[in-house]
């Protein structure tokens, strides 16, 4: 009874009934939502480029996969300096992606399947090429088109020196000089100059973006840089922390998870409550301890748990980490939102290859391959999806994670697309390694992505890893996948509660949820066997007998 398909027909009728009926909590709260990057996921007019039309394509492989929506990476026109989150124009679509009639077809196909859709909304930024930062460098210092973003004298005697210590997280300082002598500031790249959210208009403009997309279908917003939107307006120096994201953490940073940047959250909660079920999810880079700030009810509906993404494979890290997260968002009625990758950290099978404490979060330059155990990578990324599958709250999956692709860390120099590449002085190689096209096909130019080649190579061992290459193969990846999220669908309660099994033997990390359902964790140093009479609907590698296997996990009741 080791089997996927066969443990997955056991369990339908093994499993007590006693989850409460559907459409009691609202759809968002244990959701799986599914992260499409547009540029990535499947071309259909050849030009090597992802695009909208792509996406249509393949929406019956996302309903058959069993997700609940998707997340579409932005799609607005851009010039693509930063993979789109560079927006030029939030209301029309980037012609290589589509147009907005291919946007709002897909919006309604993906419902008629049963599947959500969310846009990603940038409001931390615009691109330089946004008509409004256009206005603001040509007009004479002190206009009022300059008050929509954050432009500054410089310092030193001509000011010739940028206004602040203030560092990109892409690298090098945030601000950059206008042709007059004054300085923007750009928390990422050049061409992705800071928004002033103090200015009203400002904040007119992205409440009617939210309508523009509500009134089209959308179902809701991830939001991009969620921590970021409000600085400190007096500009002082910001203590030398480094350039990654988790600066966040620095208590009273003055551009980092600032209290005054919530009443914009409010804002916006205002526009979407006025829509029917509807939800955003914030990008916010912050503490377990400062989460629930984002998720107060009239705030995000979800944001993102990333301390558990920057967790090691390791026992007591993540327990840690779920029961703070479970704390934080109970302390304000809501729920955890997990997710283990996405389009710009390591992909997580690399992650759980390397060994603890590896710093991979700083995007490394060509390795670190020595280090890399690939095999017991993918093992903990298949036992690490059970596990965050059965944990209450919602969960999102990066594409491409359902057939374990790992991180591409050996692309050529010359293909570099990401900003980090070049802003950090070519020291880290940035994101590109996780935004290799997906393999649909184990054949062709780029393997069933395009018609010709994709943006970027993908791998050889890429055919092995497709989805026809997997699909309907007991075993594989992705029907492990499919199976586990058909039982979670079906099985698992929409409520928050989760029982630790304490009784555990040691390595295993171990609950059991509502309706009977249990997940054991082994994280070693040895195997261990399952409980008598444990029933096993789902383990994580084929064929485990009644041991469970280090690296593995099991569900049963
Ligand atoms: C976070 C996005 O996920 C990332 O891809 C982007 O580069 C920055 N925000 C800037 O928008
Ligand atoms: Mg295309």
């Amino acid at each position: 009874m080791r089997s996927f398909g066969f443990a997955l027909r056991h369990t339908v009728t093994a499993m007590n009934e006693a989850t409460e009926p559907a459409g009691t909590e609202p759809w968002w709260r244990n959701a799986v939502i599914y992260q499409v990057y547009v540029r990535s996921f499947a071309d259909s007019d050849g030009d090597g480029t992802g695009d909208i039309n792509g996406i249509r394509s393949k929406l019956p492989y996302l309903a058959e996969l069993g997700v609940d929506g998707l997340w579409v990476n932005p799609w607005y026109a851009s010039p693509l300096r930063d993979g789109g989150y560079d927006v030029a124009d939030y209301r029309s679509i980037e012609p290589i992606y589509g147009t907005i009639d291919d946007a709002t077809a897909m919006i309604e196909e993906a419902h008629e399947l049963g599947i959500r859709v969310l846009v990603d909304l940038v409001p931390n930024h615009t691109s330089s090429d946004h008509k409004w930062f256009i206005e603001a460098s040509a007009a004479p210092i002190g206009d009022r088109s300059r008050d929509r973003y954050i432009i500054r004298d410089g310092t030193g005697v001509d000011g010739s020196e940028p206004p602040n210590n203030w560092t990109s997280v892409f690298g090098g300082s945030a601000w950059e000089r206008l042709p007059d002598g004054q300085w923007y500031l750009h928390l990422f790249d050049t061409s992705q100059p800071d928004l002033n959210w103090t200015n009203p208009e400002v904040q007119d403009e992205f409440r009617d973006i939210f309508r523009f997309w509500l009134d089209r279908g959308a179902d809701g917003f991830r939001v991009d840089v969620a921590h970021g939107m409000a600085k400190d307006m007096s500009f002082p120096d910001a203590e030398a922390t480094g350039s990654v994201l988790s600066n966040a953490k620095t208590p009273n940073h003055p551009y980092w998870d600032r209290d005054d940047l919530h009443v914009y959250v409010r804002q916006w909660r205002e526009v979407l409550d006025a829509y029917n079920d509807r939800m955003m999810v914030a990008e916010a880079w912050v503490a377990p301890d400062r989460l629930h700030l984002y998720l107060r009810p009239d705030e995000y509906h979800q944001s993102f748990a990333f301390d558990f993404l920057q967790s090691n494979w390791d026992r007591e890290e993540l327990e840690t980490n779920v029961q703070q997260t479970l704390a934080a968002t109970g302390s304000v009625g809501s729920v955890p939102t997990w997710t283990l990758s996405n389009h710009d950290v390591m992909r997580h099978p690399t992650r759980y290859g390397l060994p603890n404490d590896t710093k991979w979060r700083t995007w490394p330059l060509d390795g670190p391959h020595d280090l890399l155990d690939a095999e017991a990578g993918l093992r903990r990324a298949r036992a690490g999806i059970l596990f965050m599958l059965a944990l209450p709250g919602s969960v999102y999956l990066y594409q491409g994670e359902e057939l374990g692709l790992p991180e591409v860390y050996d692309l050529d120099h010359d293909v570099l697309d990401d900003p980090v590449w070049t802003l950090s002085g070519n020291t880290q190689k940035g994101r590109d390694g996780c935004r290799v096209p997906i393999p649909w096909e184990r054949t062709g130019p780029s393997l069933g992505f395009s018609s010709g080649e994709g943006w970027l190579p993908q791998p050889d061992y890429f055919a092995d890893l497709s989805a026809e290459s997997q699909k309907g193969v007991p075993g594989s990846t992705l029907e492990l996948y499919r199976s586990a999220l058909t039982l979670r669908r079906q099985h698992l309660p929409s409520t928050a509660e989760i029982e630790w099994d304490d009784s555990a033997p040691g390595g295993i990390l171990g609950f059991s949820r509502p309706g009977g359902l249990r997940c054991w964790v082994n994280f070693g140093p040895g195997s261990v066997g399952l409980p008598d009479g444990a029933d096993v609907v789902l383990t994580s590698e084929s064929d485990t007998g009644s041991q469970l296997a280090v690296d593995t996990a099991a569900w049963f009741v």
